[in-house]
């Protein structure tokens, strides 16, 4: 997978906005002292809240960056709230100052001209998936997004969705069907997936973000139809640098396995290598 940004450095922010967006997100920007270049995937390891409870930092994936020449620059997270950390997270405010560490980990790979690309994400997932939407978008490339919840108001917010309202392109997928596909996004992707001809599914490439059921389902499908897949894992995180050895993962290795730390050599792994 892909990483450009071998540097990692600890940035320090002030906080720009910290809104709530629909129901249960919130999105984040906070001004930096440079540009921040980043591959889609990547993320930052983030505190600053007032306390030491919880002492370690949150991962949150990059969203977004901006760079006005001469002017201010800013990156930008979008988050849920699940716990203490992102809680604590809601409540500041701007002008308040943040601590991140980034870019860090590997992204998704973009790169292989003529490809056609599905971006799923399950839940506040999407976070991982819209900025390589927007790459792709930039890139003129073929692609599609599937975005999947519980329920309409935990769908992302429109204008969270970095391509226009362009026909057939995103896919709203809720499993008490009170917007779009009735059912689990996994469901409307296996449906698609009916639908190609071998030679368009070997021309797919899956890239997804959500819960670890809905990853290991994708991949499931994907192998079977001969479609790749690149999967973003968010497990636990304590240093997020590689340190710790806190956030492994057991990959194929030959006829074993191998463990890999989510935060270094992940978060985005090709599903096929994920021992689900
Ligand atoms: C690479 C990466 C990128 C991420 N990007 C985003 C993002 O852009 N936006 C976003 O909202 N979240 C993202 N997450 C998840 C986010 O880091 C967690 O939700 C956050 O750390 C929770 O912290 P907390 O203190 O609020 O909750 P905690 O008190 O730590 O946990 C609260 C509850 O949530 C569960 N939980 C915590 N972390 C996870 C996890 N990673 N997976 C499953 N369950 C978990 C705990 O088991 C517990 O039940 C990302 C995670 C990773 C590894
Ligand atoms: S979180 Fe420490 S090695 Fe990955």
């Amino acid at each position: 997978m892909h990483s450009p940004n071998s540097g990692m450095q600890f940035v320090p922010g002030k906080i720009v906005r910290n809104e709530a967006h629909g129901e249960i997100f919130y999105r984040l920007e906070v001004s930096v002292p440079a540009p921040m270049e980043f591959v889609p995937g990547q993320f930052a390891m983030v505190s600053g809240w007032p306390g030491n409870d919880p002492l370690l930092p949150r991962p949150l994936a990059l969203f977004h960056s901006r760079s006005v020449p001469k002017g201010k620059h800013t990156v930008e997270f979008v988050y849920k709230v699940v716990g203490r950390g992102t809680a604590l997270l809601s409540g500041m405010h701007p002008g308040e100052p943040l601590a991140m560490t980034m870019p860090l980990g590997r992204g998704f790979d973009l790169g292989k001209g003529g490809r056609m690309y599905w971006l799923v994400g399950g839940g506040v997932g999407f976070s991982s998936v819209f900025p390589a939407a927007a790459a792709l978008a930039w890139k003129k490339a073929d692609f599609e997004i599937f975005l999947g919840s519980r329920t309409r108001r935990h769908l992302p917010p429109k204008e969270l969705t970095p391509v226009g309202p362009a026909p057939g392109l995103v896919h709203l997928c809720t499993e008490d069907g009170t917007a779009g596909y009735f059912g689990r996004v996994t469901d409307a992707v296996r449906e698609r997936i009916k639908s190609l001809t071998i030679a368009s599914a070997s021309r797919l490439t899956i890239l997804a973000c959500g819960p670890r059921e809905m990853l290991k389902d994708l991949a499931q499908a994907a192998e079977a139809c001969g479609a790749q897949m690149q999967a973003a894992l968010e497990n636990h995180m304590a240093c997020g640098f590689g340190v710790c050895w806190g956030c492994v993962v057991a990959l194929r290795d030959g006829e074993g396995t191998a463990h890999r730390r989510v935060c270094k050599e992940g978060p985005v792994f090709d599903a096929r290598e994920v021992v689900w």
